[in-house]
């Protein structure tokens, strides 16, 4: 028997992000509410902090924010997916839970990159167990005119159909999204490309993590391309997430749309998955990390976590995103209230790992928020000229903003990770830091300041 790996340490542990207890995470996987509870599944190698052989974790929430860990919902054990259950989605039907996934599988020559990959199904009706259908794969191989890299289904209804999108390569060597429809989500029906990247560096030469849906009256692709060169002040991280705004028709399996816009500012932020809420909005989580970035929690025993599920929203065809309303119950204290000019350096919260701060600055000046810890710091500073904000964590990551002299932040701290949002989400920072002793936070500015700093829950989420 394989032995799990065991938590080691808890110094960088998070409080209110979606962690495995031990071991490696990475994407987000079958996000949707079923049965009172919202469900997340992520990317999970339980037996060490390295990626591995890909299983399902599991995790479930009755309001977004506290949750509860649940037992492996897939692991590769049959020879549809004996090498891992890559990224997938969920779909609710007939009061069923379907879980739709990437089998992957190697050919034997022990070269990591030469595999090939196929679709699965699995269901449950306890939201907690669940079967692989007997007949898998449900698309047994790609395309055609499609590489090797043929994965991470996201399933939809629309008028009594189902549509699943692919990430995908055609042979041409172009990251692009294909499409399938079904009746029953068994059989399915290739449609063809509805988008694919405009050139190798500007879009990339695989599109992870395909994502579609309808958000005011548009329709939107979100994904997280491979191969897109850094263009000054963008596509700074390894790899990308970012969406295109368009018009689908379904009648064609045509998509017009605009140019690539990426969706978060920060370092560490990739592999998004989207779903409906009951009340219609529409959430997203994200895996809070970036391939081949340090992860010093390895040395303690596990590796990656989710954001903060977010919302949605759409604005002059931009994505504002913004922690998701239930967020104000992770409250547990209020620490400070107050409003007035500041003038210098103002500390704002220290000895806190898990807070939020909250400051309306009216201002038309530069200011810098500083997050330090004797010898580590992470900076923020806003320049009022260019109205862009610098984020300074190791190396810089920018966001500009349509200019305005009040400036809304919003700042979750958590144990290891820094989620800012700017402006109700109109430009989101996304961090991991590590330090050693809880932060203090400091702000120079010259502004009207209107802040407002609460202690969260540091056990937002249980473990069995
Ligand atoms: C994205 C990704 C997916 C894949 C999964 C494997 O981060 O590479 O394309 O399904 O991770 O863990």
């Amino acid at each position: 028997m394989k032995q799990m790996i065991k938590l080691n340490n808890d110094r960088y542990r998070l409080g209110y992000h979606v962690s495995a207890l031990a071991g490696w995470i990475n994407d987000p996987n079958g996000f949707c509410y079923y049965k009172g509870y919202y469900h997340i599944f992520y990317q999970y190698h339980p037996y060490s902090a390295d990626w591995g052989p890909m299983h399902w974790g599991h995790a479930r929430s009755k309001d977004l924010v506290h949750w509860e860990s649940l037992p492996i919902a897939l692991a590769p054990d049959t020879k549809a997916d004996e090498d891992g259950c890559f990224s997938g989605s969920a779909i609710v039907k007939d009061d069923v839970l379907y879980l739709i996934y990437t089998g992957h599988h190697y050919y034997d020559d022990g070269d990591p990159d030469h595999f090939w990959q196929n679709q699965n199904l699995a269901y449950s009706t306890d939201g907690i167990n669940f079967t692989k259908y007997e007949n898998n794969p449900i698309i047994a191989s790609a395309p055609e005119d499609n590489t090797h890299h043929f994965r991470d289904p996201k399933v939809w209804e629309k008028d009594g159909k189902y549509y699943m999108i692919l990430g995908s390569q055609g042979k041409d060597g172009v990251g692009r999204a294909i499409t399938y429809r079904s009746d029953d989500l068994k059989d399915w029906q290739y449609l063809g490309v509805i988008a694919k990247a405009n050139g190798l560096t500007t879009e990339g030469f695989m599109w992870e993590c395909p994502d579609f849906f309808e958000l005011a009256g548009k329709d939107i692709l979100l994904l997280s391309p491979q191969g897109i060169e850094a263009q000054g002040q963008k596509y700074l991280n390894l790899f990308q997430t970012g969406y295109f705004v368009g018009n689908f028709d379904y009648s064609t399996n045509t998509f017009e749309h605009g140019g690539f816009t990426e969706l978060d500012h920060g370092h560490d932020f990739y592999a998004t998955q989207t779903t409906l809420a009951p009340d219609g909005r529409r959430l997203v989580f994200g895996w809070m990390d970036m391939w081949e970035s340090e992860f010093p929690e390895k040395a303690d025993g596990w590796a990656g976590a989710l954001t903060l599920p977010r919302e949605l929203e759409l604005k002059d065809d931009q994505l504002y995103m913004r922690p998701v309303k239930e967020a104000v119950q992770l409250r547990t204290a209020e620490i400070s209230v107050w409003n007035k000019q500041v003038t210098e350096k103002t500390l704002l919260c220290e000895n806190e790992h898990q807070a939020e701060i909250d400051l309306i600055l009216t201002t038309d000046q530069a200011f810098e928020l500083a997050f330090t810890d004797q010898d580590k710091q992470v900076k923020l500073t806003f320049d009022q000229a260019t109205h862009t904000f610098t984020l300074l964590n190791g190396d810089a990551r920018y966001a500009s903003i349509k200019p305005n002299s009040e400036l809304k932040l919003q700042i979750f701290i958590d144990t290891s990770s820094l989620e800012i949002f700017i402006n109700d989400g109109e430009a989101v920072f996304t961090e991991r830091f590590y330090f050693d002793n809880a932060p203090q936070v400091w702000l120079t500015a010259k502004a009207q300041c209107l802040t407002q700093v609460y202690r969260l829950d540091g056990q937002a989420i249980t473990f069995e």
